[in-house]
């Protein structure tokens, strides 16, 4: 279960970054714009600025019930995005650090695809190929020393890489305008936490059947040990890379 506020206090950057993205969706008053994976709804939010009708929808029911009570004049709702279709198209989609977690990507694309009007345009940004190996990879070594079993990474995520995600676009009836894998070191909020913040936030598949004082050992130890990496200037980073692409239906 998501938790919201965790997510807003320590990981605001996911909406924060998410802002350059709007530009690009250039969204334009009277459009129906879809924003595929929400979350608190602070992009939404922005994108709606421009005079276009949002739809944001997520498949966590803390995320939608959080948005929706910061941002009442748009419609939020709980949906798993490979499953989701609307009855009338939209414009647009937006999505920002979202489709990472859908393991089916095809699924994903298809949904999207269906909820495109002809010529809509789809905007995303999601962790790519090598996206926090550093931090994933220390943490399966931590894990594999205290006993437990390496998970793959692929249980919690999928990181494609440009042309595999640009491939299945197009398999999928897009035309792909333009697409970038880039490295984004990301700041933590705080100094002391960072990377223990970050795991609490968004690793705890792999803490799953692990007892609680055993989880904060090791979360400390994967802090302690990626240091020499990502720390520097008074702060923890996370070695994020992002897949952003434009395409078109
Ligand atoms: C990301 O935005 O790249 C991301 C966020 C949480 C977990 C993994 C990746």
């Amino acid at each position: 279960m998501w938790e919201a506020n965790l997510y807003r206090k320590k990981h605001g950057f996911v909406f924060d970054y998410g802002k350059d993205l709007i530009s690009m969706l250039n969204p334009k008053a009277g459009e129906r714009i879809l924003d595929f994976g929400c979350g608190t709804g602070e992009l939404t939010a922005e994108i709606a600025q421009s005079g276009a009708e949002l739809v944001g929808i997520d498949a966590s029911a803390a995320m939608i019930e959080a948005a929706q009570e910061q941002f009442k004049a748009i419609k939020f709702i709980q949906a798993r995005g490979e499953s989701f279709i609307d009855t009338v198209q939209y414009d647009a989609i937006f999505s920002n650090a979202t489709l990472h977690w859908i393991l089916n990507p095809e699924a994903a694309i298809s949904a999207m695809y269906s909820n495109l009007k002809p010529g809509g345009r789809l905007l995303l940004e999601m962790g790519g190929k090598g996206n926090v190996a550093i931090i994933i990879d220390t943490l399966q070594d931590v894990l594999e020393e205290n006993g437990y079993v390496k998970q793959s990474k692929t249980v919690n995520w999928y990181f494609p890489k440009l042309g595999t995600y640009s491939y299945f676009l197009e398999k999928n009836g897009f035309k792909v305008t333009f697409a970038h894998l880039y490295d984004r070191p990301t700041q933590l909020n705080d100094p002391e936490t960072g990377i223990i913040d970050w795991l609490t936030m968004f690793a705890g598949k792999y803490f799953a059947d692990i007892p609680e004082n055993e989880v904060t050992e090791i979360r400390r130890t994967v802090q302690d040990r990626v240091r020499d990496k990502l720390y520097r200037d008074g702060h923890f980073y996370a070695d994020y890379k992002r897949l952003r692409i434009c395409a078109i239906k």
